[in-house]
């Protein structure tokens, strides 16, 4: 299974991705996440320890400008995916493999490309790879990652949303713009959800604009708490609230 989970700003794509993650991984299967944020924190969901020792970081390097003729060129990760995942991986508990891509550093002899090229590429090369792993792609807020044609190996979409009208609005445009990219299965995760009303409004909305709602996930001050301890909720009460509902969402998924 190959999903992408994207959503405005602070809607919770880390902890639901990390989470995803965690759940999948204890089910016993490999499990690869993907880290598409410029400011990486996906680590620390994931329960990776804080004083690990890092893989050397990605950089523009990876990538090379191929000349096609005709003034045309194409861009191309220079590694097999395998490599890559070896050099740059760093193993999570629970049979996890994480690997950021979201903030190549500059190398003076790459493609001379931007970093979104780079970030698009890498993505690209993991989810069309043979390997046999899950993955789960934390984007960032906008879908620039998920061009290339990534969508052809991306099973579900999930755009992530909050309770209040500014965020609904925005998943809509998520939606929308996920199926302009040819991303057929496009649904929604609502998050931080507190009471009836609340998913009340939810369900109107995404009615309204026709997008299906994946799972409810509640409000839990469980991550807050582990969120200030540096830690995954998995491993901070694998009993929350939280937890239970990506449960039963990853089993649906399965
Ligand atoms: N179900 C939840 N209940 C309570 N708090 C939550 C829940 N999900 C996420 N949060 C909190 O919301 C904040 C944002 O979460 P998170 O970092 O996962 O969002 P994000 O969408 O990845 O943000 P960014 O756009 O900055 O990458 C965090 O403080 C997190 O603790
Ligand atoms: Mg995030």
């Amino acid at each position: 299974m190959r999903i992408a989970i994207a959503g405005k700003g602070g809607v919770g794509k880390t902890t639901i991705s990390g989470t995803i993650c965690r759940v999948l991984g204890k089910k016993g299967g490999k499990v690869l996440a993907i880290d598409g944020d410029p400011n990486p924190n996906l680590s620390t969901v994931l329960g990776i320890d804080k004083d690990a020792a890092l893989p050397p970081s990605l950089s523009t390097d990876i990538i090379e400008r191929i000349e096609e003729g005709e003034g045309k060129w194409r861009f191309q990760v220079k590694m097999p995916f395998p490599e890559i995942l070896g050099t740059y991986g760093q193993a999570a508990p629970d049979n996890i493999t994480l690997l950021v891509v979201g903030k190549p550093e500059q190398a003076g002899t790459g493609c001379m490309c931007g970093s979104h090229t780079v970030v698009r590429e890498l993505i690209h090369s993991a989810l069309s790879s043979e390997n046999n792993a899950s993955m789960v792609v934390d984007t960032e807020a906008s879908l620039e990652h998920m061009k290339r044609g990534t969508s052809k190996h991306v099973d579900k979409m999930y755009t992530v949303l909050e309770p209040y009208y500014r965020s609904l609005e925005a998943a809509g445009r998520f939606a929308e713009m996920a199926r302009e990219l040819g991303i057929e299965h496009v649904e929604a995760i609502a998050n931080k959800v507190r009471n009836e009303e609340e998913e009340q409004a939810i369900r109107e909305y995404c009615k309204k604009i026709n997008l299906p709602i994946a799972v409810i996930i509640p409000f839990d001050d469980n991550v807050r708490d582990a969120d200030l301890k540096g830690m995954s909720v998995m491993d901070f009460d694998e009993n929350s609230k939280v937890v239970k509902s990506i449960e039963a969402f990853v089993e649906g998924m399965m």
